[in-house]
């Protein structure tokens, strides 16, 4: 982790209009459950939807479980973001092979120096769903959407867990 505060965690799709704002409020819900000071956006790799809210699936289902999705805007993942992010966090294989790809453009643009970020796939240490990809639901059921939310659930449960022991071993070493 880095010693920037407080962290930062970004959360990737392809349209991020249905899984990355998914895993945002999921994963803030339960960052914020364990008092962890984490902060947490998403963004898409694409830029089919600039501007646009969530998926109306996405908000429905999500809010069945108590996640509020309303607030948030779709934006493309920039440059800037491998600055600014501890984290990126990809829910699938193709989105990480894109966002590895411009993480190789960040560091020609700003330097190695610059750039501290860390790319995960959001399944990377989830032992039910571990490596697998978040299937895109966009041109699905009803089932794909509850599927976001399990895989983001636990998923997030999974980081939780690594964020806990990544802060204590930090305040273990002072
Ligand atoms: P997301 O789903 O990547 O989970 O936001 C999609 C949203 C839109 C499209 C594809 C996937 N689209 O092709 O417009």
């Amino acid at each position: 982790m880095s010693s920037k505060t407080p962290y930062k965690g970004l959360c990737v799709c392809l349209g991020n209009i249905c899984r990355s704002p998914t895993a945002e409020v999921v994963l803030r819900y339960f960052c914020d459950k364990h008092q962890l000071d984490i902060v947490i956006d998403s963004a898409g790799t694409s830029n089919y939807h600039p501007g646009k809210a969530p998926d109306e699936r996405s908000q429905k289902h999500a809010l069945k479980r108590g996640y509020d999705l309303s607030a948030l805007h779709a934006r493309q993942l920039k440059l800037q973001d491998f600055i600014e992010f501890d984290l990126i966090l990809a829910m699938d294989h193709e989105n990480l092979s894109n966002i590895q790809d411009l993480f190789a453009q960040a560091h020609v643009e700003y330097g190695v120096s610059q750039i501290r970020t860390k790319i995960a796939l959001m399944s990377e240490y989830d032992q039910t769903y571990l490596k697998q990809a978040v299937p895109d639901p966009y041109y699905g059921g009803v089932d794909g959407f509850e599927r976001v939310l399990d895989q983001c659930e636990s998923s997030s449960l999974a980081w939780v867990n690594i964020f806990t022991q990544q802060f204590k071993q930090q305040i273990d070493v002072k």
